[in-house]
């Protein structure tokens, strides 16, 4: 028995879209739920970080199966602030496994324009210890003493903003489909010191959703191999090495213990690199570099599409965008898109439609989940 995805259905992201999170999901299911060749769903989970905040609407799951004219079945909220959508597919993950359901609809949604994200943004902070800081300052910190401590230039990360720049120029569902080049990412505006305005996911909307099912109900192209998720000390400063992502290496050995895969394996990788700082240190995380050297990935255009590991290969959330509550579901359709070979002008080569890396962060590299993907259906 094995855990499969039949479809996947993506919103184009937007710096606004003129619905409420609910109405975009259920359009989300339906579509996915046309694709997948069933007529309904055993269960519903849904993820959003902001939309109790700032929509003033909670209890989303049961609304958005109203929506999709599913009423009756199971729904069930996931959240885990920005890797709420990973959260909700493990949970859709653990269900077929348990034997409890043949098929789930994960969908996540985010409408960060509908009122001020930025305090709801740093509630994945520590409250109290961390009340001056926000999600940016935190990344600024990490990137400060990563240059510090390794004696590396700022300009080595600046492949990771040109490579998901490049790769969201491909995509029409990206929010940004322009490319950048070397200079536009040295130049540009300082966010919060080292961090300048390409090392940074933008704020806006979106939502998507994929259908899972338990191989022996109803098999699929491609198959959820495995779902992990770990944590590490809350803040940063706690850790021994705050450069250390010890929740990314903790899921992913998790992930390849249940899964028999290892490092070498992996053809590309969705990585979570709402800030490059994230991209670089998960890529060290999972041995792809050693310690101090994710950058190089970057700098020696390894990540790149014709590289050895290609990373955020339709933007990432870079440039194809990160709607918080949304954004694992995209990494997970687009691998989907990219292991069914319908990527359009983002499809990889025949040589890398194999097992493919995804991972999500929830905080400042504090609740990490890894989910792996390979091509193909066995029953
Ligand atoms: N990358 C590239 N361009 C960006 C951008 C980004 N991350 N964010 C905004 N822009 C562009 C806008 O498209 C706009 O361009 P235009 O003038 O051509 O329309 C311009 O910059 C100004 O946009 P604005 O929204 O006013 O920028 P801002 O200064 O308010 O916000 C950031 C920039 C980086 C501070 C904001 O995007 C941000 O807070 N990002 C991080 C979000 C976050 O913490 N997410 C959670 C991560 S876990």
């Amino acid at each position: 028995m094995a855990v499969h995805l039949l479809s996947g259905s993506r919103l184009p992201v937007a710096k606004s879209i003129n619905q409420s999170s609910w109405e975009m999901g259920g359009t989300l299911v339906r579509e996915a739920l046309e694709r997948s060749g069933l007529d309904q769903v055993d269960a519903i989970y849904a993820s959003s970080m902001m939309s109790g905040e700032l929509e003033g609407q909670m209890h989303l799951a049961s609304l958005i199966a109203d929506e999709a004219g599913l009423s009756g079945v199971e729904a069930m909220d996931v959240s885990s602030v920005s890797a709420s959508g990973a959260a909700a597919l493990r949970a859709g993950y653990l269900a077929i496994m348990s034997g409890e359901v043949r098929s789930v609809a994960v969908v996540g949604v985010e409408r960060m324009s509908a009122g001020d994200a930025n305090p709801v943004l740093r509630k994945a902070l520590h409250a109290v210890r961390e009340a001056d800081k926000t999600m940016v300052l935190k990344n600024a910190d990490a990137l400060a003493l990563y240059l510090k401590n390794h004696g590396v230039a700022y300009e080595s990360f600046a492949n990771f903003a040109i490579n998901a720049h490049r790769n969201g120029a491909r995509n029409p569902l990206a929010l940004f489909q322009k490319e950048i080049d070397r200079n536009k990412v040295l130049e540009a505006r300082v966010i919060a010191e080292p961090l300048r305005l390409y090392d940074c996911s933008p704020v806006c909307d979106g939502g998507a959703c994929i259908i899972l099912s338990r191989s022996d109900f109803k098999a699929g192209p491609v198959k959820l191999t495995a779902s992990a998720c770990a944590t590490d000390r809350f803040i940063l400063e706690d850790r021994t090495d705050p450069l250390d992502f010890l929740a990314a290496r903790r899921s992913f050995q998790k992930a390849c213990e249940t899964s028999g895969r290892k490092t070498q394996d992996f053809k590309f990788f969705e990585v979570h690199d709402a800030f490059n700082i994230m991209a670089c240190l998960c890529l060290e995380a999972c041995g792809f570099a050693e310690k101090g050297q994710g950058f190089r990935l970057a700098e020696s255009e390894d990540i790149f599409p014709g590289g050895n590991l290609p990373v955020a290969t339709m933007g990432g959330l870079k440039a194809r965008g990160h709607p918080i509550g949304a954004t694992a579901l995209y990494q997970a359709a687009e691998i989907f898109a990219q292991l069914t070979e319908s990527a359009g002008d983002n499809q990889l080569p025949g040589d890398k439609i194999g097992p493919a890396l995804m991972q999500s962060i929830g905080g400042a590299g504090t609740t990490l989940f890894t989910h792996f993907f390979e091509p193909g259906a066995d029953l």
